[in-house]
């Protein structure tokens, strides 16, 4: 066990986040956590999260059913990790907020933060002519200029340390465009140029950058993703497929209405069968517990999905990759 570690962790309320942190905790770090909301969620709540997102599922008869839950061995005691959880209050969305929200951290971590998991984000869906500009300004606030402002208060208290390390949630869509998620792959993207430069430039201050890129996992994305289009029924325990998959929001007179279905039915029905977040919350322990981060970029998740991604990405033409994208996603099926 290395020594305890003051960490803080946007998005903490759900996912890659809450799981994450609730790894940390369990290896003894100090974590606070953010949500834009933190009153919303109480302690059974979280609970419900958790397990969903380490539920078993499967299709019985065209319907989703979950089999079960099994937490991995390092959630054994979850009750008393979700104690030891500190959420704050902290929209990344707004200066002030961030202000506020990183004041109460440093209080709640002594004046010291070693770690800045920077994860909040969420994505939207849709045809790159219809998605509207709110919406856009929408992705690219939560998934580039949150991160910009969170990273530009924690990096004095880090410098002043000389000693930190920031470690990015980006996404396997940083890779390649997802059809219909182009605003999506696009503000990952420029996430991780923002975390390559950083990189550069504070390294003379003892400051470590890294960027992890998560494939598919079970969490509550898809329902972040569809809300963020559409109003959905709040049920944290079920998952609701017939929901998400009216959710979809080109409307069927669209030109690009049958693609859109296919890839929005292939995302919402292949989602809920993809590793638990503990997989990517491992990797997280691994790089926070690391002195030295010997790669800048850390892929996770599904090896089927991420080694092909990959590589495929490396030594493949570009349309070939393309062409298999359009496979994967059903884009021309009757
Ligand atoms: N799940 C996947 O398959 C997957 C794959 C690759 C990358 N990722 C990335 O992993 C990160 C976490 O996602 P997740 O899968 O854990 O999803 P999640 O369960 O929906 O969690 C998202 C977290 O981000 C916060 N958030 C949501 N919308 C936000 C907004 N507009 N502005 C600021 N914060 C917002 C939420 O906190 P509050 O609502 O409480 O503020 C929540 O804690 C994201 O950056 C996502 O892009 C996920």
């Amino acid at each position: 066990m290395t020594q305890p570690l003051k960490i803080l962790i946007t998005g903490a309320s759900s996912g890659i986040g809450l799981t994450t942190a609730l790894h940390l905790i369990a290896r003894g770090h100090r974590v606070v956590g953010t949500s834009r909301h933190p009153e919303q969620f109480d302690r059974m709540e979280l609970r419900a999260k958790v397990m969903r997102d380490h539920g078993r599922y499967r299709y019985r008869e065209g319907r989703l059913e979950q089999t079960g839950s099994r937490l991995p061995r390092e959630l054994a005691d979850l009750d008393v990790l979700l104690e030891k959880l500190i959420l704050v209050r902290l929209d990344p969305n707004q200066e002030s907020s961030v202000c506020a929200g990183i004041g109460e951290a440093l209080s709640a971590l002594e004046g010291r933060i070693d770690i800045l998991i920077s994860n909040a984000g969420l994505g939207i869906f849709g045809p790159v002519e219809e998605v509207s500009a709110e919406l856009i300004q929408q992705q690219f606030e939560a998934n580039v200029f949150g991160h910009l402002r969170v990273v530009k208060q924690v990096l004095p208290v880090m410098r002043a340390q000389k000693q930190g390390k920031i470690i990015f949630t980006s996404s396997i869509g940083a890779m390649m465009a997802i059809p219909f998620q182009s605003h999506y792959s696009a503000s990952k993207i420029a996430l991780e140029r923002l975390a390559e430069g950083l990189s550069m430039e504070t390294a003379p201050f003892g400051i470590q950058v890294a960027v992890v890129e998560p494939g598919d996992l079970n969490t509550n994305y898809n329902r972040t993703t569809a809300k963020a289009i559409s109003p959905l029924p709040d049920s944290t325990t079920s998952l609701d497929l017939e929901s998400l998959h009216a959710s979809l929001q080109v409307p069927g007179s669209s030109p690009y209405y049958p693609r859109a279905r296919n890839a929005w039915r292939y995302i919402v029905a292949s989602l809920p069968l993809k590793p638990s977040p503990s997989v990517a919350a491992r990797c997280y322990v691994r790089l926070v517990e690391a002195k030295h981060l010997r790669a800048f970029r850390y892929r996770v998740g599904d090896p089927g999905q991420t080694i092909p991604a990959q590589w495929g990405r490396r030594l493949l033409p570009d349309k070939l990759v393309e062409w298999i994208y359009t496979l994967i996603y059903e884009l021309n099926r009757k």
